[in-house]
């Protein structure tokens, strides 16, 4: 199929059927009279539906509705917070408090997703308070400039679902919602977007209000230039590896243009090839309890324990191919080495034969092996502390757990280590060691 071809059999599945529009204009009315009743009891306090919602651009398989209440300029902040969720309980059926800036109330009305988010009413953007408060900006920049690409955007949002790639969180590190409106208003069309895309280089800035792209030298990663605070990248989330894998994920597309790329795999990966790599490779797997915080909170600890854990493996001489980290019921760190054992022994090279002083002082300290010399230098041999992987991660996790993340660091203490086959008794994580082991 051409591309063009492609992209419009795609607007089909990504636009959201009429059931379900029909479904989400029944909860919005519902909300808005709730809204207007609970909201005559408050003094000054008014709403808005911002968000994807209010803009039809948002996916079948993410339907939510964000609200937000505006609260006046001299608030105090302990006053929104617990007004906001006071009046959020009231709106929503069933709810759980999630974290932005600060509290808000998430929760459901006639079976469709809500946010109840508080943020405060401002008549310029320069006297932002928290990140909330330029959502009513941001919408009203997008607003007009968005109207008839919406299913552009639907398309971009499910592209990059499916790649693994949408969502600021930390947990993926990718595109938000208002990334991909900025990224359609800029260029025009999804199409021209992902064959622009291809070509895109990290040292790019993007400029939405002025319409002009600019490289600059030393910049690490893309900048999207917020066109409501020039000062903030849009993009600022989104990962170095990430922001290849789109630039490479383009390519496919253009190259071989299918629906395959707006439609969520299924199936699980191959048990038989698993088993078969673990058997090949050397894998272990730290297991251990998931501590409930609010989850960019946990991702950031897990990978700050991941990096410790390689630098550990590294010290003690181990080359690491690859770490990855994954949370489901309960937390998991991958660690891959190209060897599981080490020698008892590693060399200690010391000062040259000329340096008699240090030549002095390298033998008195080394007395456990006999001296020998390479290129002119005094030599000899060390034990090692440690001669398997998983000793090193055993007592990585027992002794270095303090520096591993600060609501994590007991759990992993008390953590279980895992080896090639055991592994795959942990179901739930088969198909990140699939794509962890790089089996296709
Ligand atoms: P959403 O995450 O709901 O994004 O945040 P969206 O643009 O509606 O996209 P989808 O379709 O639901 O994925 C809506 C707005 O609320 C603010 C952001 O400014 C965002 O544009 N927001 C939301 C936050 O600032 N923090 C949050 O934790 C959530
Ligand atoms: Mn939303
Ligand atoms: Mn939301
Ligand atoms: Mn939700």
């Amino acid at each position: 199929m051409s591309l063009e071809r492609v992209i419009k059999e795609a607007i089909k599945e990504v636009v959201p059927d009429k059931e379900l529009v029909e479904k989400a204009r029944k909860a919005e009315k519902i909300i808005r009279d709730r809204l207007e009743k609970v909201l005559r009891e408050y003094e000054n306090i008014e709403y808005r539906f911002l968000g994807s919602y209010a803009r039809n651009t948002w996916i079948a398989e993410s339907l939510e509705i964000d609200i937000f209440l505006m609260f006046p300029e001299n608030t105090s902040f302990n006053e929104l917070e617990k007004t906001g969720i006071e009046i959020g309980k009231r709106i929503v059926d069933a709810y759980e408090l999630k974290f932005a800036s600060h509290p808000y109330v998430h929760g459901v009305v006639e079976g469709v997703e809500v946010d109840v988010v508080p943020c405060y009413k401002l008549k310029t953007a320069e006297r932002i308070k928290s990140a909330v408060d330029r959502t009513p900006f941001h919408h009203d920049w997008l607003k007009e400039r968005i109207k008839g690409k919406e299913d552009q955007v639907r398309l971009l949002k499910k592209f990059l679902k499916v790649a693994n790639l949408y969502g600021a969180e930390y947990r993926i590190r990718g595109f938000s919602g208002y990334l991909c409106e900025l990224l359609i208003i800029f260029y025009g069309s999804f199409e021209n977007l992902v064959k622009n895309g291809a070509f895109w280089r990290r040292n790019m800035v993007i400029d939405v209000e002025k319409r002009e792209i600019r490289v600059e030298k030393g910049l690490r990663n893309i900048f999207v230039i917020d066109p409501v605070d020039r000062k903030r990248n849009v993009a600022a989330n989104l990962s170095l590896d990430n922001l290849a894998r789109f630039i490479h994920v383009c390519r496919m597309f253009i190259q071989n243009p299918s629906l395959e790329f707006f439609r969520e795999r299924e199936g699980n990966v191959d048990e038989k090839k698993l088993i078969d790599e673990l058997k090949n490779r050397f894998v272990h797997a730290v297991v251990f309890e998931k501590p409930k915080i609010v989850e960019d909170n946990l991702y950031s600890q897990l990978e700050k324990a991941e990096k410790r854990l390689k630098k550990l493996l590294e010290e003690n001489d181990f080359e690491v191919l690859r770490t990855s980290h994954f949370a489901g019921e309960k937390c998991y760190i991958l660690i891959e080495t190209s060897a599981d054992t080490l020698s008892g022994v590693k060399k200690h090279i010391g000062p040259p034969v000329e340096s008699y002083k240090n030549g002095m002082r390298f033998i008195e300290k080394n007395k456990i092996y006999a001296i020998f010399f390479e290129d002119g230098r005094y030599t000899t041999y060390r034990r090692r502390n440690f001669r398997d992987v998983r000793d090193v991660i055993e007592y990585s996790i027992r002794n270095h757990y303090p520096s591993m993340g600060k609501d994590i660091s007991e759990f992993i203490k008390n953590g279980e280590v895992l080896s090639g086959l055991h592994i795959l008794g942990i179901r739930e994580i088969r198909n990140h060691l699939g794509k962890f082991l790089g089996v296709i």
